[in-house]
């Protein structure tokens, strides 16, 4: 493909497709899945169920990505308003419940992405009071990561563990809906005040004066002093992880959303700016910004399917500003479906399903999760089968209500 071959926006036919598709493995993964949990990414191209950890058996509800499965049967709902996806998503809820009720695995900034997804939307749509429940008890425990003085978020682990203590990521702008919600939802502040301090600091220094971002960075716990940044998935500490900058993209602007902070729809601006000048022909990218066509490196079709949401969410941002702004959202817009097309084209699987023993399919093929490690290269994961459904979501369904951006 060259890049005269850049595809435009889908049509509506060619979304209404690739929603059909999405569907029928999402119809099929019930069945296979029941009230269990899949790995974080395909192997072969077909999900396993979630490994045994801690203690608990294959398929229960432990690490970052879990929440992704009822993302998707809500955003299936969404889509069709048939009744069995929206009993599928709240049969969800009290797993997630139970996991904040006995402390499994919460060592972690990810609390946002889990119970964004698990519990903030049954509380808003459904009134549902253990989802309620359980999604201020997760805002509440991740409230207990924020350090002072330099009022972050710490990342992962256990706020003591020396190789973590300070450090935040990226990924984290996505978590910070949670706090959001939780300050509308009780009318106390303090949950979006410390939400606001830290997309700024990361504003300030994760984010390079070149435009490209940080995966992770440091701050003195004690001090409160900004110190270093550093990889964990990236190609390099230097280069650009291609998922952050997308999480950055998508993270600035519905922080920008809660906030009105001006200086955070610049920081997404930039972001994408960064982003949509380092792409391949196809439009997907590498899995690094620094590789391109010829390198023989693996796409990221999740940072792709991020990156769709997040220009949609950026442009829907700046038209909500000002008439001057227009021309630069339709810019953004525009991007946001030569990406989701290509996506469609060349990423998607079909949704035949193939043979049904190997297991649940994924939506999106071509993910990278961790090239460093080894993990997830070159399959499906559950975060891109999410952002691409809701990618196709944002697409098909006019005025669609986001769970990381609408309020209560
Ligand atoms: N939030 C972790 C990742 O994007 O891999």
């Amino acid at each position: 493909m060259t890049a005269t071959d850049v595809r435009p926006s889908p049509d509506a036919g060619a979304t209404a497709h690739a929603v059909a598709a999405a569907l029928r493995t999402i119809g099929r993964n019930i069945d296979a899945l029941g009230d269990r949990y899949p790995a974080d990414t395909t192997a072969g191209n077909r999900y396993p169920l979630r490994p045994p950890a801690g203690g608990l058996p294959q398929g229960s509800n432990v690490g970052w990505t879990t929440s992704f499965w009822p993302g998707m049967l809500w955003l299936a709902y969404d889509l069709t308003g048939e009744e069995r996806y929206r009993h599928a998503a709240l049969s969800h809820v009290e797993s997630f419940a139970d996991r904040v009720d006995r402390g499994i695995d919460l060592d972690t900034h990810d609390l946002g992405f889990l119970y964004t997804l698990a519990c903030v939307i049954p509380a808003r749509r459904a009134g549902h009071r253990r989802a309620r429940g359980a999604a201020l008890a997760a805002a509440d425990h991740l409230m207990t990561r924020v350090l002072e003085p330099a009022g972050i978020i710490q990342a992962w682990g256990d706020l003591d563990d020396p190789r973590q203590r300070g450090r935040t990521i990226i990924d984290s702008l996505m978590n910070t809906p949670l706090l959001f919600w939780a300050s509308d939802a009780t009318g106390d502040h303090r949950y979006a005040d410390a939400a606001r301090r830290h997309a700024a600091q990361l504003r300030a220094h994760i984010l390079r004066p070149d435009g490209t971002t940080f995966h992770t960075y440091y701050w003195d716990a004690e001090t409160g002093a900004p110190l270093r940044g550093e990889t964990e998935q990236g190609h390099a500490d230097h280069s650009c992880w291609a998922r952050g900058q997308a999480w950055g993209i998508y993270g600035f602007s519905l922080n920008h959303r809660h906030t009105g902070d001006p200086a955070l729809l610049a920081a997404a601006r930039t972001c994408a700016d960064y982003f949509l000048d380092h792409l391949p022909a196809d439009r997907v990218a590498y899995w690094d910004l620094e590789f391109g066509d010829g390198s023989g490196q693996e796409r990221d079709s999740s940072a792709a399917a991020i990156a769709a949401c997040g220009l949609v969410e950026l442009a829907d941002n700046l038209a909500d500003r000002a008439d001057a702004y227009r021309a630069d959202a339709d810019r953004y817009r525009t991007a946001a479906g030569q990406i989701l097309h290509s996506l469609i084209d060349g990423y998607a699987t079909a949704g035949h399903g193939g043979e049904r023993q190997r297991g649940p399919e994924a939506l999106l093929r071509h993910g990278v999760y961790d090239k460093p490690k080894g993990i997830g290269v070159d399959e499906g994961n559950l975060w891109g089968d999410y952002f691409y459904l809701e990618a196709l979501t944002r697409a098909t369904v006019t005025g669609w209500s986001s769970p990381w951006s609408s309020p209560r």
